[in-house]
């Protein structure tokens, strides 16, 4: 009788579990077979309407067939947990061979590549770096320049104003007198950094870039000037350039002049590029004014130097061929991109 049973509960086992392809029906086969009060469990209930000799036997059989049901259960657990295996192997297959997907490395913005190449030029020239406070006061921004109060001079800057005596430093002249302050000479600095005007044009932007050079030590004449700037102008734009100076006014030097570079595009001939002069100005430079190395707490009678600003726009622009300097600050992607060192 009991043998029967269980029998027959063998068959519909099998045919349960061969319908079994997942881990949930696994659970409710489970549930079915060998779960509490089902089953499996039910038949040893029923072993107290066996007669007591046949008990021993009869519970031993049961025994096996719960064990053989487990057994059967166990192995179609470890062969659903292949077969998910395998699937999820499967979903989360890379094929490695095919192309990767490359990242396009970004490039240095075209003013940090000609900032990079003027620093470097004078860095390599025994220059030392500064760099000053972007928010300056009013007396190292003009009136230790040489530039007092109610100076023509101070119209030539479009200054902005923090405070009464605080602006937004209109060129990088005043680490010139900072640099001053706090050393003696020899002195060879370079101070790059942002300056601000309000200004705003084709060739003017609010915000830009100067680089200021500062050299003073006993001896130091126009000619020292000349030959250094001959050595940035060939590093920067040709070996086959030279400068020219032309005299000019700054309040801080004395005498002043202005630079100009042999036409590069033209060779000198005369260009569009030169408005058919030969000669493009690159900067402003001067001996340093004697109140400016008063000021900066040098003696004068002692000491000489020569100064120089550079503005990196106008550099980077000539460089390169920009006409607007609007593209410089627009980050245009396809601008940007063109500018691989
Ligand atoms: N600071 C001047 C400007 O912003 C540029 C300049 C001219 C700097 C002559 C100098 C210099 O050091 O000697 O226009």
């Amino acid at each position: 009788m009991m043998k029967q049973k269980i029998e027959q509960l063998a068959v519909q086992l099998e045919a349960s579990l061969a319908a079994v392809e997942n881990k949930e029906q696994l659970a409710a086969f489970w549930q079915e077979f060998l779960g509490k009060k089902v089953h499996y469990s039910l038949l040893m209930t029923e072993l107290r309407n066996v007669p007591a000799e046949e008990r021993p036997q009869a519970g031993k059989i049961i025994n096996e067939a719960k064990k053989w049901a487990e057994a059967q259960y166990q192995a179609k657990s470890e062969q659903i947990a292949q077969i998910e295996l395998a699937a999820q192997n499967a979903r989360e297959a890379v094929d490695i061979t095919m192309p990767a997907t490359r990242r396009p490395a970004g490039s240095l913005h075209p003013i940090t590549i000609v900032k990079d190449q003027m620093v470097d030029v004078f860095a390599g020239m025994g220059f030392e770096i500064y760099e000053g406070p972007e928010i300056e006061d009013d007396y190292h921004n003009f009136t230790a320049l040489n530039v007092p109060k109610n100076h023509p001079a101070r119209d030539m800057q479009d200054t902005f104003y923090v405070a009464e005596d605080i602006i937004l430093r209109t060129h990088t002249s005043p680490g010139q007198v900072r640099v001053m302050e706090n050393q003696q000479p020899p002195i060879k600095v370079l101070v790059p950094g942002r300056v601000f005007r309000s200004d705003s044009d084709a060739t003017h932007s609010p915000m830009f870039h100067q680089m200021e050079g500062l050299v003073v030590d006993k001896g130091i004449t126009l000619c020292d000037l000349q030959g250094m700037l001959d050595k940035f102008v060939q590093t920067i734009f040709s070996t086959d350039v030279k400068t020219r100076l032309r005299p000019s006014y700054f309040p801080f030097t004395e005498p002043s002049v202005e630079v100009d570079v042999s036409c590069f595009e033209c060779g000198g001939k005369g260009c569009s590029l030169c408005k058919g002069t030969g000669w493009i100005e690159v900067l402003g430079a001067g001996m340093v004014h004697r109140k400016v190395l008063e000021n900066g707490g040098i003696d004068p009678d002692v000491y000489s130097g020569f100064a120089f600003g550079i503005g990196v726009e106008r550099i980077t622009m000539l460089k390169y061929g920009i006409n607007n300097m609007g593209y410089l600050f627009e980050n245009d992607v396809r601008f940007l991109k063109q500018f691989k060192d």
